[in-house]
């Protein structure tokens, strides 16, 4: 067979390993952690979806090396813990059954320690220690490790990863990027010591450098240790890229591959886990770099999912490895797809952030558009059913198309009704905001798959009561979303004032200087568009905060971007009129006063469209509202919704 990505599909041979292709899975955390530090049934079930996907490898993490000094609630591994060992081989085994090599990230986070804890007044209570002493941004004092601890360290990797070896682990990665313990070791920003541990590079290497000998000595020459770095930090003093490369210079005798991310936790983390604003593959040229420098293959990281761009980068000798985060959770079976030719295929992630918003939240994982993600113990395939029901789904925006496919898979016979012109839905809107592209590409990709899976689809046909009538449905999902709220205010008729869904989807000649009325997700997102395309953008929110319906990952992100681009935001702030001059306004002041715009877009909201939903509900003996025609929500709880509707048919 002729492979389309021949690249990204070539086996590479690494001490004796074989990776079976070139693309591996990046760490990402732990779904649940027992309360002694080993990983629960939900975590093997999320690291083996991504083996099952095709991944070559598959990087399990955090293990915490050293708890006497880095008490983050990651994953442990000892021999005095009872069952421990019994929990990381299922993890190891659930990886290795689907032809991956399991590999752990070994870690310390140094004075970051106990960054991801949920209870913040426990944190405070562990203890950081770092390589110099010293106050975090937070306020919790750092001590500096002093000689027994860094030997005992560099120790403790060597216990960890032996353990790790031992119970099936293929390989080890050393984190020693992102400002963990190591990255602060090798920082002339963190590290002000005056030992042999700081001050020159080579000091400043040792710790690593005697950390990955000493890994080196318990698993023996023919085991892949994986280091990764951070190329540059990304910030004014710390290592830039040129000292990246002679950092891996350095180290590459001690290592087989060296993985290369960028930035840091404190700094840049939206170039580490690069936002929705950013490009694809944002920290290739860092590899591409460091590659040039070594003869040991190299893994590139950071906002890939494109099968071709990830073709190009092997192709162009850029890295030797690309490796996946979150592109992996919203689609496990990328790597499948690549090595099947189905790249059309790929769902790509949204770069939204919720996967990493959830964890501090409720403590478990979630993707946005895949509904299976921490999950995926309760079933990664859609069991089929001979029941073959007549099914009609009520409305194709993505839930609709979620539970039709769903549906279908299942074994029922589907039909999708869709009152306009396409699916798609609401995200036909994103198509007009480029840094929301993803989604718009979503409703194309759902789109796809509802014709793979054998879904009718009817197009410009509105369901109503008489409608199902005639259809006689055994089951209706009813999916039909909701309308932009019209606010109820003098002049809303007016030519100059638009709802943002019909600017993004009809277009609309705005002025240079225009009004967003409404400051939740998506009339901030909208402000930083339309700035984004040269207007000068105020911003009215009546409630306190900007976009409060945000996730916390994507909404501190969200609002640096609004702030770069000098967005006027008025909180507290209430529209009155619309007038020809612009918006005339209550101030937090209880004052009234005009906001000067050519346009107003207002953006305050969506209602149900309850009264479709209600002429609907007697429409068959099995019927099930989902998505924005319940309650306007997010995409996340559409399409998890829309999944188990379509599971759920009887
Ligand atoms: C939910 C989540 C958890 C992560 N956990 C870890 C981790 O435990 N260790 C680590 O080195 N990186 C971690 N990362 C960073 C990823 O490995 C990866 O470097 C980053 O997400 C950029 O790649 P991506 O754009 O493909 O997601 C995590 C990222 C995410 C999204």
């Amino acid at each position: 067979m002729k492979r389309d990505y021949p690249r990204l599909s070539e086996p590479l041979q690494i001490k004796g390993v074989t990776f079976r292709n070139r693309m591996v899975s990046a760490p990402l955390g732990a779904t649940d952690i027992t309360a002694e530090g080993s990983p629960g049934p939900r975590t093997q079930g999320f690291y083996e979806a991504r083996a099952r996907g095709g991944a070559a490898a598959v990087t399990v993490s955090e293990l915490v090396v050293h708890p006497e000094t880095d008490g983050s609630q990651m994953l442990k591994l000892s021999l005095e813990t009872s069952g421990q060992l019994a929990a990381f081989t299922f993890v190891a085994d659930a990886i290795k059954r689907h032809g991956a090599i399991p590999g752990i990230e070994l870690s310390h986070s140094g004075q970051y320690a106990g960054t991801y804890m949920v209870d913040k007044k426990s944190k405070k209570m562990l203890g950081q220690f770092g390589p110099s002493d010293g106050v975090r941004p937070d306020g919790l004092p750092v001590t500096a490790l002093n000689k027994e601890q860094i030997s005992s360290i560099a120790a403790a990797y060597a216990e960890k990863a032996a353990l790790a070896k031992r119970v099936g682990f293929g390989m080890v990665m050393v984190h020693a990027g992102h400002s963990w313990l190591l990255n602060q070791f090798l920082s002339p920003y963190f590290n002000k010591r005056t030992d042999e541990y700081g001050g020159s590079l080579k000091n400043r290497l040792r710790m690593t450098r005697e950390v990955l000998a000493s890994v080196r000595s318990a698993v023996g020459e023919y085991f892949p240790i994986e280091l990764r770095l951070s190329g540059s930090e990304l910030f004014n003093g710390g290592y830039d890229l040129a000292e990246g490369v002679r950092i891996a210079e350095e180290l590459e005798e001690l290592v087989d591959i060296i993985h290369v991310s960028a930035g840091s936790y404190q700094f840049g983390f939206t170039t580490t886990h690069p936002s929705m604003f950013k490009p694809h593959g944002l920290n290739v040229h860092m590899a591409a770099e460091i590659k040039k420098h070594v003869k040991i293959p190299v893994a590139t990281v950071g906002a890939l999912s494109d099968p071709q761009k990830m073709e190009n980068i092997i192709a162009a000798g850029q890295a030797d490895i690309v490796a996946m985060g979150r592109a992996l959770l919203a689609d496990p079976e990328i790597p499948n797809k690549i090595m099947a030719n189905r790249g059309a295929d790929v769902i790509k992630c949204l770069r939204c952030f919720v996967c990493m918003a959830e964890r501090p939240v409720t403590q478990t994982r979630r993707c946005a558009i895949n509904p299976l993600i921490g999950r995926e113990i309760e079933g990664l395939t859609v069991p089929v059913t001979n029941a073959g029901k007549k099914v009609l789904v009520a409305g194709g925006g993505i839930a609709g198309m979620k539970a039709a496919v769903t549906a279908a898979l299942r074994g029922h016979r589907v039909t999708l009704a869709e009152k306009s012109a396409a699916l798609g839905g609401i995200l036909n809107t994103e198509r007009a905001v480029p840094f929301k592209m993803a989604m718009y590409e979503l409703g194309l990709s759902y789109a796809r798959a509802c014709e793979q899976a054998g879904v009718q689809i009817l197009l410009h046909t509105r369901v109503d009561a008489a409608f199902v009538d005639e259809f006689a449905p055994d089951a209706l999902i009813i999916a039909v979303g909701s309308t932009p709220i019209k606010p109820p205010l003098q002049g809303i008729d007016s030519p100059t004032a638009v709802s943002v869904n019909t600017l993004y989807l009809e277009g609309a000649a705005l002025g240079s200087e225009v009004v967003v009325l409404g400051g939740g997700l998506t009339g901030c997102e909208c402000a930083l568009h339309l700035s984004q395309t040269g207007k000068t953008v105020h911003l009215v929110e009546m409630r306190g905060e900007p976009a409060p319906d945000a996730n916390i990952r994507h909404r501190p992100i969200l609002l640096a971007e609004l702030s770069a681009a000098g967005i006027d935001m008025r909180l507290n702030t209430s529209g009155l009129e619309i007038t020809k001059e612009g918006l005339r306004v209550r101030d937090a002041e209880g004052n009234e006063q005009l906001i000067k715009g050519d346009n107003v877009v207002y953006a305050v909201g969506q209602t149900s469209r309850s009264d479709d939903v209600n002429t609907l509900r007697d429409g068959a003996p099995w019927v099930r509202v989902i998505g924005d025609a319940v309650r306007p929500a997010n995409i996340t709880t559409a399409i998890y919704e829309a999944y188990h509707a379509g599971l759920d048919i009887m």
